[in-house]
């Protein structure tokens, strides 16, 4: 079989590309022990009650750190709305009650798949006061573009 020069040079380029993916991956997940980013956290779906996922809402941890426990269900947030004071630093963690969704907030590095059974975390600075949405892009059923909660950044 004859093989054109052009395609020999694309096949070395895209095989040798897909090993150097691998072995990155390989090296990352077992020489550094990195794991995506959902902290491995775990919380019983059916009986929320009995975590701290039975009271969400907004906690104070110092100055100007707060903890947003939030659930997320179809079609919303709980709570739908946290104030917080500009320059707070937010660490959101967020579980489902029922099926996959998302935390999004727009223009922001916030965005994260919020799956049932799993906590999922992050952090947010809010420098600037606003009205900030957060959005649920992963399609959970027919009220899905109603999901929706605002964090209101206060001076
Ligand atoms: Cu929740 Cu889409």
């Amino acid at each position: 079989m004859h093989l054109h020069r052009y395609e020999k040079i694309w096949l070395t380029f895209g095989i040798g590309s897909l090993f150097v993916f691998l072995i990155t991956i390989g090296v990352s997940a077992f020489a550094y022990g990195n794991q995506p980013p959902s902290h491995m956290a775990q919380v019983d779906p059916q009986n929320l009650e009995a975590s701290p996922f039975g009271e969400p809402g907004l906690t104070q941890i110092d100055d100007n750190t707060y903890k947003a426990t939030l659930v997320a269900m179809a079609f919303g947030y709980q709570p739908n709305k946290i104030e917080v004071p500009v320059g707070s630093k937010v660490i959101f963690e967020v579980t489902s009650k029922d099926v996959v969704h998302s935390f999004t907030i727009p223009h922001t590095n916030v965005n994260m798949m919020i799956t049932p059974g799993h906590v999922n975390m992050a952090e947010h600075t809010f420098t600037e006061p606003g009205s900030y949405l957060v959005l649920c892009n992963e399609y959970c059923g027919t009220g899905h573009q109603y999901m929706q909660m605002t964090i209101e950044v206060v001076e």
